[in-house]
């Protein structure tokens, strides 16, 4: 075992990661620990853009911004955060464009914009251009201009170490501590991949950076490594997670495999059909059409294939259409996923359209934050020295919807704003104690899993989980189905359990790092299962069929879930508690587009 001592450590090396490294490491010594190298990191794949309200091609202002975002997000959103989000996007925007992005330019030479799912001109009456972008690699550019930043700033990275537990001064996981004791981090215990050894990293501050749990999907436009790690290791310790039941489907994944077809393609013009040949968003959502927020989109696809009028031979997807976009204007603006129809369909998008249906794509839950992304273990009290931004957190600016383009935002507004809060936190605060004995939960269950003889296969587990989420927990939900989820859960957390993983070494043992990925998915569904369970009513992107309209009298709140452990067949049992909304300037309207 190896220990380190940092005043700040950065655990996940994506754009928030990587935004908050570029803050934190100018202030305080810092180190950032990934379980990717960070050009590998799921940022990445974000391709459409990122908004801000520059007006650099049709008059916007951030107050429009703010009221789109919150409106998107079903009124669920913290009002404050969503205005602080929309006001530092321009300078947001700005530094990245410093810093050498290579945005797309209007002949002008200003960054161009484009439109969006959900974003407006005055409050709803059209779509507007805000989001800018570099083609359909904007994720992929944002990710490589930040890594340059930090190489050339000297940033310490932990390439493929991966974080499997927090340490706090205080055991949060047997209810909760008096208010008037202070809660603070020491640090964090990871697995190096390249070894198999342990290291402790002692820090004042940790942020943390992880992004998304998809892989609780099968059918998901999240990468492999998207397994809600931060998310999980926080929950496990007595932290809860806000919100978790909202997981937004992006409706054009790639047909029967959901790899991303990016919102840019009706931004640019691109229009979704189905077997008859219909616009069917006409009907939906007469003003704004293709272009409504995702939640709405991905719900009428559902729905036109439930009544029958999906395409192909079984009837189950619908057609994004760009056969009217000039060929040119296509590689201009969206060669990547051109050329994904190409490659994984055989689809040729100029002359033919495109199989698409929903795809699991990001979660609007996670670590309860601050504006500043300092973690709350309760309603109201912090975790001193703890942070978290971008997917892993939940601010919660994208409530129960977020809008295309908010993510790069968010990662790079909020990223931003917890490296800061994070250094200036460790500048004065003391290094708290860490036990002897840190790592020794962490080393306990990696013997557990590797060392048992022989097991279930954690692919075998994985598959199941992933398989009954896409049934159960998709863009329809109900109490039955609901209820399914939760048994089939219990009985994948007792399999898992006894499984056991064929790898017995300790060097880059993958198995083994998907036996542990397992155990996070297992536990993050759980709560997903129990929030949308509870959750009787339909916001954003949770619909329940069985209470199928919004209920603000019982549910304008955030659900807090806490996972304790238990002597239950499943080992834990889910704890819900709810929050209030903050509410600044927009009361909670029918939400019509
Ligand atoms: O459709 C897209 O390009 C995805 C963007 C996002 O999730 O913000």
């Amino acid at each position: 075992m190896q220990t380190h001592q940092y005043d700040v450590v950065i655990v996940g090396a994506g754009g928030a990661g990587m935004r908050a490294a570029l803050e934190s490491s100018s202030r305080a010594r810092t180190a950032v620990i990934s379980k990717l190298y960070p050009t590998r990191s799921h940022t990445g794949a974000a391709q459409g853009g990122m908004c801000a309200a520059l007006a650099n091609v049709e008059e916007d202002n951030w107050e429009w911004h703010t009221f789109d975002t919150v409106k998107g997000g079903d009124y669920l959103v913290d009002q404050d955060a969503a205005e602080v989000m929309a006001k530092e996007a321009i300078d947001a925007v700005l530094d990245l464009e410093k810093m050498g992005l290579p945005f797309n330019r209007t002949p002008e030479g200003k960054i161009d914009q484009r439109r969006f799912g959900g974003h407006t001109r005055d409050h709803g009456k059209a779509p507007v251009r805000r989001s800018c972008y570099a083609a359909d690699r904007t994720g992929h550019m944002i990710l490589q201009t930040l890594y340059q930043q930090c190489v050339k700033q000297d940033v310490e990275f932990f390439n493929e170490f991966y974080v499997l537990d927090v340490v706090l001064t205080h055991d949060l996981t047997r209810g909760p501590v008096p208010a008037d004791e202070q809660v603070a981090v020491s640090g964090v215990v990871a697995y190096e991949l390249a070894t198999g050894e342990i290291h402790v990293f002692r820090a004042k501050a940790v942020v943390f950076a992880t992004g998304g749990a998809g892989k609780i999907y099968k059918t998901t436009s999240n990468a492999h490594t998207l397994t809600g790690d931060g998310m999980a290791v926080a929950l496990r310790r007595g932290i809860p997670l806000e919100d978790m039941e909202f997981f937004q489907f992006h409706p054009t994944g790639l047909a029967g495999l959901g790899i991303l077809l990016s919102e840019a393609a009706r931004g640019e013009g691109g229009i979704l059909r189905n077997s008859e040949g219909e616009r069917f968003m006409e009907r939906y959502a007469p003003t704004i059409k293709d272009l409504a927020p995702r939640d709405m989109v991905a719900r009428a696809m559902a729905n036109e294939v439930r009544e029958g009028r999906g395409c192909g031979p079984n009837k189950d997807y619908v057609l994004l259409d760009l056969t009217h976009l000039e060929p040119a204007h296509i590689d201009a603006k969206l060669p990547d996923i051109t050329e994904f129809a190409r490659t994984y369909l055989g689809v040729e998008p100029y002359t033919e359209p495109v199989p698409v249906y929903p795809t699991a794509h990001y979660a609007m839950g996670g670590i309860p934050t601050t504006i500043d992304g300092e973690v709350l273990r309760t309603n109201t009290d912090v975790v001193a020295g703890l942070y978290a931004a971008g997917e892993v957190a939940c601010v919660s600016v994208h409530g129960s919807n977020r809008l295309g383009t908010n993510s790069l935002l968010d990662i790079n507004v909020f990223g931003k704003r917890a490296g800061i809060a994070a250094a200036a936190y460790a500048t004065t605060a003391p290094l708290h104690e860490m036990p002897e004995d840190a790592s020794a939960p962490i080393v306990g269950y990696i013997e557990r899993l590797r060392d048992h003889a022989a097991g279930e296969r954690i692919a075998d587990i994985r598959r199941d989980l992933q398989e009954t989420m896409d049934r159960n927990a998709q863009v329809f939900r109900t109490a039955a189905s609901l209820e399914a989820a939760r048994d089939d859960i219990v009985e994948l957390k007792k399999r898992y359990r006894s499984a056991s993983v064929q790898d017995k070494g300790r060097r880059y043992n993958t198995d083994l790092m998907e036996g542990i990925e397992l155990g996070f998915l297992l536990d993050l569904a759980e709560i997903v299962v129990a929030g949308a369970l509870a959750r009787e009513e339909s916001r954003g992107g949770h619909f329940r069929e069985d209470f199928p309209t919004r209920d603000d009298e019982r549910f304008m709140l955030h659900t807090m879930a806490y996972l304790r452990p238990d002597d239950s067949p499943g080992g834990s049992r889910v704890d819900l508690d709810y929050k209030p909304v903050t509410v600044t300037r927009y009361q909670p309207m029918e939400r019509k587009y």
